[in-house]
């Protein structure tokens, strides 16, 4: 492809919360982010009217693409990363009801599968078809999930599975990659909000 473009979903009442997954709306941010979203599409990304835009099957990126008006596709591939007994629990929750859980994901984050639920390895795993398809298109927005942007990002900027878990995906900001000889080149586009 020649660019690959990619944003986390708006502020969800979780990200308010500090809840860890679940599927819940956008916070009033959120949709903000998701109104201000076609017009840097459209300023920032050469042929967008070309763009099909991917999304998770969760409400939040389906909400965060809502108003732009391209081709949509819904990828369960995409939904974030699974905590299983974590789920809809705070990191503060986590690490008082499953201590050693949470050492042994402080850790090996990468390979550390939470009960019931994922490990980074598990998602890098479960994306390679969407990737796959990626590498053939040619112009796709993902509004995605952080820890599943972290793979997608990883894979593009060959970065180690040791870092991959701490990449710095911010909400509110469209990446775009694209792809060189060895690396990709990187430009990101922030919506003040
Ligand atoms: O907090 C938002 C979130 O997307 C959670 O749903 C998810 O579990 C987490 O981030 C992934 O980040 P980390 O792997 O750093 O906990």
């Amino acid at each position: 492809p020649r660019n690959i473009y990619f944003s986390r979903h708006g502020e969800s009442l979780f990200n308010v919360m500090g809840l860890l997954g679940g599927d819940s709306e956008l916070s009033p941010r959120g949709k903000q982010y998701a109104r201000a979203l076609p017009s840097l599409v459209s300023t920032y990304i050469p042929n967008a009217g070309q763009l099909t835009i991917w999304t998770s099957t969760k409400k939040r990126t389906i909400a965060t693409a809502k108003h732009l008006p391209h081709k949509k596709l819904a990828w369960e591939a995409l939904d974030e990363l699974e905590a299983g007994r974590a789920d809809g629990l705070t990191y503060g929750q986590v690490e008082d009801l499953f201590p050693e859980d949470f050492a042994n994901r402080d850790n090996d984050k990468f390979n550390y599968r939470y009960q019931e639920g994922e490990s980074y390895r598990d998602v890098v795993a479960r994306l390679e078809p969407v990737i796959m398809d990626l590498e053939r298109q040619n112009h796709v927005l993902i509004i995605g999930h952080q820890a599943i942007l972290r793979c997608i990002y990883a894979y593009f900027m060959n970065y180690s599975y040791e870092r991959l878990p701490y990449i710095k995906i911010p909400l509110h900001t469209v990446i775009q990659l694209t792809p060189g000889a060895y690396a990709c080149e990187e430009k990101r586009f922030k919506v003040d909000i």
